[in-house]
């Protein structure tokens, strides 16, 4: 019988929604001398939740870890296949298409970040600069494809998935639930982000 069970942990939550944050307020404030401290800022704090998701990806619960959702080349297309034929493959962590977005985004998060120290600190000239504009740029076209990926996830499934990234339940078997949902953690990340924000300010 399906019940709601917890698969997102709240480090992966509170990870997500200040990834969407910081990079929407980054990009936002890419072109303006005026924002340049507010565009650097929330660039390192992108950096710093990738850097602690991929240690997250090691260490975190069940669906949070890389393990469960590396997939083959062929599941990928096995369930694109399901999806076009309506009867989409159920998977309560991420499903293969969706994981394509999810380690695209990862990539060009850290790279986008990376580029952004570099070109912050001269190192790398034109060229560095050029990256990192064309690196964030594709990370926002990355972003509509997996917000659309998402959106049609949830009518095919029938089930609302940005619910599930903002209270940590769907439905599932007990059994398939994890069992911790290191809340502290999230706390200590929001604060670390808060004390960050409130330091690089005063200092600007
Ligand atoms: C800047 C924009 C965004 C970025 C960079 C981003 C990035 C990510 C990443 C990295 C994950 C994997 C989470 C993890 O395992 O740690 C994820 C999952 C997810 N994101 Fe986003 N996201 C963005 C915007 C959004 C928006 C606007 C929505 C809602 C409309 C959304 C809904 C979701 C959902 C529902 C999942 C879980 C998918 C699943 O069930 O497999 N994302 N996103």
């Amino acid at each position: 019988m399906n019940q709601k069970i917890l698969i997102w942990d709240v480090p992966t939550r509170v990870f997500h929604w200040l990834l969407v944050g910081s990079f929407a307020g980054a990009y936002y404030t890419a072109d303006s001398e005026r924002y340049r401290d507010i565009h650097v800022m929330l660039g390192y704090i992108l950096l710093g939740l990738i850097v602690f998701r991929i240690f997250w990806g090691f260490g975190g619960t069940r669906y949070a870890r890389f393990s469960s959702f590396m997939f083959k080349p062929s599941e990928v297309v096995a369930y694109l296949i399901s999806l076009v034929k309506r009867k989409p493959a159920d998977y309560l962590g991420h499903n293969p298409a969706g994981s394509v977005a999810i380690w695209l985004l990862l990539l060009f998060g850290i790279t986008s970040g990376v580029t952004g120290v570099m070109a912050l600190k001269d190192i790398g000239g034109d060229i560095v600069v050029e990256w990192h504009d064309w690196v964030s740029e594709s990370m926002l076209a990355i972003v509509i494809v997996h917000v659309l990926g998402v959106l049609v996830s949830s009518v095919m499934h029938r089930e609302n998935l940005v619910r599930s990234m903002i209270t940590g339940f769907k439905a599932g078997e007990p059994n398939e639930g994890i069992q911790y949902s290191y809340a502290w953690l999230g706390v200590v990340m929001l604060c670390v982000t808060v004390v960050f924000w409130l330091t690089f300010s005063a200092k600007s």
